[in-house]
Parts: structure tokens; C-alpha cells; sequence
């Protein structure tokens, strides 16, 4: 094939296969099979990579993903993205219709929708072509997520048709109840945290780096509103532009109604109120707007929200049941969580038959008795709620609930810190829950990512009395683990909607697999190690701070509480937890035990570079903000080169290194004294750091 044929065909395959993207996906009327779909896809593929000069960026190939997004460049809207006055009753719904009447002063449309609950996106389109896709931010700006939403098959990156050259659609990017239970499900079996809605998933999935992991997320989008310069002079009403934007391509609910009388608008709330729970996605109300532009023109708006358009968000759905009995669940920390178990009960789609108790406080507050008639309500999260007690139905002779005084699993008394209002199980090396939920902590993927141990598995090992703690995970050799087996069942308690039933088995591939992830884990960084271990308040980002300001486990280990709550960013709280768990000789062992066994527990070389002490002798005196680095940053960069720091200019001071609004008095007193004043490009000269100009932020 010659390069013009290439192109030709290039252009041919694009378009066809943009057509059935929009069949399948926006018509739900597909007239190819998915195989035959796939060809066409694949022989594109081949072709943009033997002539890449013919690879668009709206080329249908782009919605598979691949591209990965560094870091999400923050964009300032054209058009500021406002949001909804919101109401929750008849009597704000007929207020706000009988204001706009009487501001308006003539026949009033509306234009009633579905608020979709997800999160807003802005497409703007040139020439036809999705050029930029971006999060609503703060409002005035957001992050660009074009790669992301590219894999959105509902979002079209080439339009066809009469439209105009260049106008941003508004609309919503949802996750599907469908692939929300799948994700979650999947997570459940890799042991992952799930997602509590999926408002939640899909705010959570666009802001993934790699696209790829975005496109099998499958998520979707939905438009209702159109914005450019000169809109009001193409369409008259806000109906009109969306039919338009239609045609051209874009997915518009077929669910909007116009409606002239409050009768009219409260059959449509109503309406969706009860079928919301048929459709494939999440609602969380109604939007009306008013349907003319002229009239949105006339009504304008106020500095949040437009005053001809109000959202009514439905009432969170409720009902009440049986509180049969409570279990008392032990978390990896030890903590206490009571859970109700509820007669079961059909609520919003799902059968609910449990709902968190959270302390005993809460069992306090509604003087919970065995056998009371509660009341559950499912807001925008799968975990239900208790929200109050019907004290009418209360039997004669019910018992109140107690909370336990020992541990449900190891019979330890419960233990409660000052202040908190959780009960602990202090028996952290011998309650099986907490042994078994640190052991998932260290394997999981943001530790040592070990991840061919799942859930699951670690049951296993744990009943064979195979892994009592971490460090026994480094003892398992291939005789020990080939050939267990057992059928394990992962629900998700409250929701019982990821359920799958499994068989674990070690065979040879799954054995080895799961030693060489061990090996491999042996190279995790410290700061990744020191996560791993799973103590109290020592997340992430705390691991990585205390690695960084103390390089290595021994520092760790003998740093008092003061040294602790020196370093940025500790506290006393973390630092006590860090103190009591390396006081506890048991942890000791473990650590020495992982040391022996190779794990990292110093940071890497680099990390820790000796820097040049190029500013040994030098006094530096900051004021103002700066571009790259927060004032103790910079002021860490000073000593880290061998400088020193100091809080007023005096006759010592060599440098002033001054950032953006410096004080006057400071400048006054600088030059008064002929002390030098550095810039921080100056500075970072002095320390031999250049920057390129993209990184600068200047255009030339
Ligand atoms: S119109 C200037 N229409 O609700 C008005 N918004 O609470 C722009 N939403 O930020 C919004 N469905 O994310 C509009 N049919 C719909 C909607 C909708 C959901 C979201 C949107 C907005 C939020 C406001």
C-alpha cells in the first residue's frame, strides 16, 4: 500500500469505525458484530503505526488508552463552570417556578432533566474535534484530562454534521452501576479498598495516570448543557442546542420533558423518584432549567449558580426493619466495630441486611435494645446507615445492646484510649483479625505489593499455621506452600454486592509465582517498607516523611516522641504510635527478622545525596513566597548545601534570598546594610540547579 492509499484508508476506517462507535454506544443499535468491530480496529492500528504521520489524535485507535498522563495540567475555564442552587421540598420547587413567572412576566418552559450523579466535565471542541476535556475544578479551573476521557466511548472526538467551529459541552462523566460492581468486585478479590458510590469510582478513575487501566474502567458520559459566544443566536432555546448537539454526536438523555405547570414538573419528579432505580446509572435528582434562552438572559445569575435553573435532589430513601443482633468486628489495629444485622430489606435496588454501629456511643445515642424497629437509609454510599430508633415498637423486656468487654475473638478485655471514643483489643500479636489484617496490609499493593497473594490466600496460610506475622511470609518454601487448598467466599458485608465464591489452590505455577513475588518484594524502597509494617497513623505519606528525615529503621526505631515531632508534618500522635509499636519487642523481632532476610531498610543512595556543601559559612535570611519550594523547603535546600538559616538581617546576614512579596521593611533594611539580595534563580545558580523554561512557566 503506497502512502496516499494509506491515508485514504486510514481516513475510511476512522470514520466507519467512528460511526459504529456511535451506533453501539449512543444508539445502542449496533450493525457490526464486536469481532468484526475489532478487525476494522486492529487493521487501523497497523496502519497509523506503519505511516504515523496519518495518526490523529481523534483517530477511534485513542480510545483504548495507552497514554499516560504524568500529571494533570490545572486549565482556566473560558466559561466559569457554576453549579446548582439545590432544593430539597415541593414548597423551593414551587417558589423557585413562581419567582421566575412573575420576574419573567410571560409563559415560562422548563426544561426538566436528570441530575446524573457523577462528575462535571467541560469538552471543548474546534473545528470539530475534541481538542480538550477538562475537570470542573474549582470551578475556574480544573485538570485536563483529554487522555482519559478520550477511552470514554460516549464522548465523540470527532464530530459530523452542521456544527458550529468552536463551543465547549457541558456534561457528566458516570460510572455505570455495571462496571462499578465489577471494579468493585475485582477489588474485593484483590483485597483493595472498594469505592463507596460511584460517584466516588469515577472521580476516582479520571484522575488515573495510565488511560488504559481509564478505558477498562468503561465509564460514561452524559451532556446537557452547550456554551460558546453567540449561542443565543443560533438556537432559541436550550432544548433546540441539545437536539443539535445530538446530531452531532454527542450522548443527550432521551429522559428530559418540557413542561409548562407545576403539575406537569412534580409528575416528572415523581416519576423518576421511584423508576430511578431501573436505570443503568446513578440519579441523584432532578435539574430544571428554563427552556429560552431569551428568558435565561433576562434572568441571569448569581455569583455561584444560574438563576433560571435549580436542581431537586431526592429524598435519600428509607425504611425500617428488624435489629436482630450485633457482631463485634476486630480491625487490624484492633479496633472495636460494632455492626447490626438487620431482618432483611429491600432498599434503593439492594437487599440490606447490615449496617455499621460505628462506637458505642452511637449504640449510646439511640439507646439501641435487641429486637427494635430501626430506621436505614442508603445516601449516595453502599454502606447503609441507622438514622433512628421507632420507640413505639419497642417490646416490653427488650434487652438494651451492650457493647463487649472482651475481645469476640481472643477474649482479651478491651482496652479504650482517653478521649477516643473506640475500644481496642490490646492483643495485637495473638487476635487472629488483627494478625491477619496486617499480614493483608504488608502484601497489598501500595506495600510490598506481593500481589499474587490475595485475600484469600493469606487465609489459608494462616489456618495452616504457615504465617503468624510478616516475617513468616519469608520463610515459605515451595514444599510448604504446593498443594494447599480450600474454597474461600469474599462478600462485601454490608452491601452483599461482590460476592464470588473461590477455590484457593496451590499448584506449582501459583507456589512459584508467589515466591518470586516475595524475592522481588525485597527490593521495595524503605520508605514503602516502613508503610508495609502497618503502624497505627502511618500511612503513605507519613512513611515517606520519616524515611526521608530519618533514612534508616535504626533511626527510626531509637527516635524519641521530640525528635519525632520536630520533623514537618509529624505530630505528637503519630509519633507516640511510632514510639509504642518499636517499644513492643515483638515488632523488634519481626523487623530484625525482614532485615535478615534482605528487605530494605535504609533508604536508596540517591535518595539521600551528600550534596556539595557549596553554602558552608553562608547566613541566608528568606522572606517572601517562592516558585518552587515552600518556605521550609527552601529553607531545607539551604541546609542540606551547607547553609545556614536566620530569622532577621543584620550585619551577619550574606544573603537575602527574597521570593514574591517580600516585605518592604526587609528590602529597606537589606540595602541599608549592603546586604546582598538573591533571587531564587540566583539561588538555585549558587547551587547549580537549572531549570528548563517550560518548567519555569515562561512563554518566552
Ligand atoms: S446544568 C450552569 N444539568 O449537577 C448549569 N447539571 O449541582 C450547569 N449535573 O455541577 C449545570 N446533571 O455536575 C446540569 N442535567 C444536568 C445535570 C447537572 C448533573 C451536575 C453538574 C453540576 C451539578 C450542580
Amino acid at each position: 500500500m503506497n502512502r496516499e492509499e494509506a491515508r485514504q484508508r486510514i481516513a475510511a476506517l476512522s470514520d466507519e469505525l467512528e460511526q459504529h462507535n456511535y451506533d453501539y454506544y449512543i444508539l445502542a443499535k449496533p450493525t457490526i458484530s464486536d469481532y468484526e468491530f475489532d478487525m476494522k480496529l486492529e487493521e487501523l492500528a497497523r496502519l497509523e503505526k506503519e505511516f504515523p504521520e496519518f495518526l490523529s489524535p481523534s483517530s477511534p485507535t485513542q480510545r483504548v488508552g495507552g497514554g499516560i498522563t504524568k500529571e494533570f495540567k490545572s486549565v482556566k475555564h473560558r466559561y466559569p463552570m457554576l453549579s446548582l442552587a439545590n432544593s430539597y421540598s415541593r414548597e423551593e420547587i414551587a417558589d423557585f417556578i413562581n419567582r421566575i413567572k412573575k420576574t419573567v412576566n410571560e409563559d415560562v418552559e422548563f426544561c426538566c432533566e436528570l441530575k446524573f450523579d457523577g462528575l462535571s466535565i467541560s469538552l471543548q471542541y474546534e473545528q470539530g474535534v475534541l481538542v480538550r476535556a477538562v475537570t470542573r475544578g474549582d470551578g475556574t479551573q480544573g485538570d485536563d484530562v483529554t487522555t482519559n476521557v478520550k477511552t470514554i466511548h460516549a464522548v465523540p472526538l470527532k464530530l459530523h454534521g452542521d456544527f458550529p467551529d468552536f463551543f465547549e459541552m457541558r456534561g457528566e462523566i458516570v460510572m455505570p452501576f455495571e462496571s462499578f460492581n465489577r471494579l468493585n468486585k475485582a477489588r474485593a478479590e484483590a483485597g483493595d479498598d472498594l469505592f463507596a458510590n460511584p460517584r466516588n469510582a469515577a472521580a476516582g478513575t479520571l484522575k488515573l495516570q495510565d488511560s488504559k487501566e481509564v478505558a477498562r474502567r468503561r465509564l460514561d458520559n452524559y451532556c446537557y448543557y452547550m456554551m460558546m459566544d453567540g449561542l443565543e443566536d443560533r438556537y432559541q432555546t436550550h432544548y433546540q442546542s441539545l437536539q443539535a448537539a445530538k446530531t452531532w454526536g454527542f450522548n443527550i438523555s432521551n429522559f428530559m420533558a418540557l413542561c409548562k405547570t407545576i403539575d406537569e414538573i412534580f409528575e416528572f419528579i415523581d416519576y423518576w423518584d421511584v423508576k430511578r432505580h431501573e436505570l443503568p446509572f446513578a440519579i441523584d435528582g432532578i435539574v430544571l432549567k428554563v427552556n429560552s434562552y431569551a428568558q435565561q438572559q433576562a434572568l441571569g445569575f448569581t455569583a455561584k449558580s444560574p438563576k433560571w435553573a435549580i436542581a431537586y435532589k431526592f429524598k435519600a430513601e428509607e425504611v425500617e426493619t428488624e435489629l436482630q443482633s450485633v457482631d463485634f468486628q476486630v480491625g487490624r489495629h484492633g479496633t472495636i466495630t460494632p455492626v447490626a444485622n438487620l431482618a432483611p430489606v429491600q432498599l434503593a435496588g439492594t437487599t440490606v441486611k447490615r449496617a455499621t454501629l460505628n462506637n458505642e456511643d452511637f449504640i449510646r445515642l439511640f439507646d439501641l435494645h435487641y429486637g427494635d424497629t430501626v430506621t436505614v437509609v442508603k445516601g449516595g454510599e453502599i454502606i447503609p446507615k441507622i438514622i433512628g430508633v421507632n420507640l413505639d415498637k419497642r417490646q416490653t423486656g427488650a434487652q438494651p445492646v451492650e457493647f463487649v468487654k472482651t475481645c469476640p475473638i481472643c477474649g482479651t478485655p478491651l482496652v479504650q484510649n482517653e478521649g477516643e471514643a473506640a475500644w481496642y483489643c490490646p492483643n495485637s500479636s495473638g487476635c487472629s483479625p488483627q494478625i491477619r489484617g496486617r499480614i493483608e496490609h504488608f502484601i497489598g499493593r501500595k506495600a510490598m505489593n506481593i500481589e499474587s497473594l490475595g485475600e484469600g490466600k493469606v487465609e489459608l496460610l494462616y489456618e495452616e499455621g504457615l504465617v503468624r506475622n510478616v516475617a513468616d511470609l519469608y520463610d515459605l518454601t515451595f514444599e510448604k506452600l504446593y498443594g494447599l487448598e480450600k474454597v474461600i467466599t469474599i462478600e462485601d458485608e454490608f452491601s452483599l454486592m461482590p460476592v464470588a465464591t473461590r477455590k484457593v489452590s496451590f499448584k506449582e505455577k501459583t507456589a512459584q509465582n508467589i515466591l518470586d513475588a516475595l524475592e522481588k518484594s525485597k527490593s521495595v524502597p524503605f520508605e514503602r517498607v516502613l508503610f508495609a509494617l502497618g503502624i497505627k497513623f502511618v500511612g503513605e505519606s507519613v512513611a515517606k516523611v520519616l524515611a526521608k528525615a530519618l533514612h534508616d529503621i535504626d533511626h527510626v526505631i531509637s527516635a524519641s516522641v521530640e525528635e519525632m515531632t520536630e520533623i514537618n508534618e509529624i505530630g505528637e500522635k503519630i509519633a507516640l504510635s511510632v514510639r509504642t509499636f518499636f517499644d513492643d519487642p515483638q515488632n523488634i523481632e519481626i523487623v530484625e527478622r525482614l532485615k535478615a532476610k534482605g528487605l530494605q531498610f535504609a533508604m536508596a543512595e540517591q535518595a539521600v545525596p551528600d550534596k556539595e556543601q557549596v553554602l558552608a559559612g553562608k547566613t541566608f535570611v528568606v522572606s517572601g513566597v517562592f516558585q518552587h519550594y515552600s518556605r521550609d523547603g527552601i529553607k531545607e535546600t539551604i541546609e542540606a548545601y551547607g547553609g545556614k538559616n536566620s530569622g532577621s538581617i543584620s550585619g551577619k546576614t550574606d544573603y537575602v534570598l527574597a521570593g514574591d512579596k517580600m516585605g518592604p521593611e526587609k528590602r529597606k533594611k537589606a540595602e541599608s546594610l549592603g546586604v546582598p539580595i538573591i533571587t531564587e534563580a540566583d539561588f538555585e545558580a549558587m547551587i547549580g540547579i537549572s531549570r528548563s523554561t517550560e518548567e519555569n512557566g515562561l512563554l518566552f
